[in-house]
């Protein structure tokens, strides 16, 4: 190596740190501009600080546009559970045959009744009527055989007579006659059953409950037959 050429270099070497020095200094601007607050950068600032100020008014004006509402009130509603409480005698060779085909046919019908089976209808004594107005029984049926259908022959014109008499002791205690029906059903007359079952519900849950009920459920009470 001549000694011009270690001159040069070492000329270059010398100018070296001065142009590293420029590009430090450049970068140092540089980055000293993408650290400063620029003016987009201040904008988005700025809009940042209306959308937070905005929302805080939306938060806000509920509050104060809600009007004050008026302390909600408890009503009372009235009980409506009441339910009529039927007793039905059936005469075991048509009318209870006839409930039994009204439950195997899955016809549809109130349930607000129990069911005593006798023999016969011309069995149903008025006393057996007013026990079960006594124990709690909203209603009473009494059902049988058609006439002429009866297996003791005579029997349901006994009934009929049995029930006039009852009738005039329910109106001599103060019993609504709508509360007590004579019917006749077959064993064959599921669907007249559930007919007769659903139209007395009905007519006596018209009536309401018997004045003098001490509103007792029916399965308490005794057996009248
Ligand atoms: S046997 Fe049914 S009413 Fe007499």
């Amino acid at each position: 190596m001549t000694p011009t050429e270690k001159g040069k270099k070492s000329a270059t070497r010398g100018k070296t740190p001065a142009t590293d020095q420029k590009k430090k200094a450049a970068r140092e601007t540089s980055s000293a501009a993408a650290k400063s607050p620029s003016k987009p950068a201040g904008k988005k600032s700025a809009a940042k600080k209306k959308t937070t100020e905005k929302s805080a008014a939306t938060t806000t004006t509920p509050k104060q546009a809600a009007p004050k509402l008026a302390p909600k009130k408890t009503v009372t509603k009235p009980k409506t559970t009441w339910e009529p409480q039927l007793v039905v005698f059936a005469c075991n060779w048509c009318s209870y045959a006839g409930a039994d085909t009204a439950g195997v046919s899955r016809i549809q019908h109130q349930p607000n009744f129990r069911m005593i089976r006798v023999m016969c209808s011309g069995r149903i004594q008025p006393a057996f009527v007013l026990r079960a107005f006594e124990k709690g029984a909203d209603g009473v049926l009494v059902s049988g055989c058609h006439f002429g259908d009866c297996h003791y022959i005579f029997g349901n014109e006994r009934a009929v007579e049995q029930f006039d008499k009852t009738k005039n002791m329910c109106k001599l205690i103060g019993i609504e006659e709508g509360r007590i029906r004579l019917e006749w059903i077959s064993a064959a007359e599921g669907a007249r059953f559930a007919q007769v079952i659903n139209e007395f519900t009905d007519q006596v849950r018209a009536l309401g409950p018997i004045p003098f009920s001490k509103n007792r459920p029916i399965e308490q009470t005794e057996d009248v037959a």
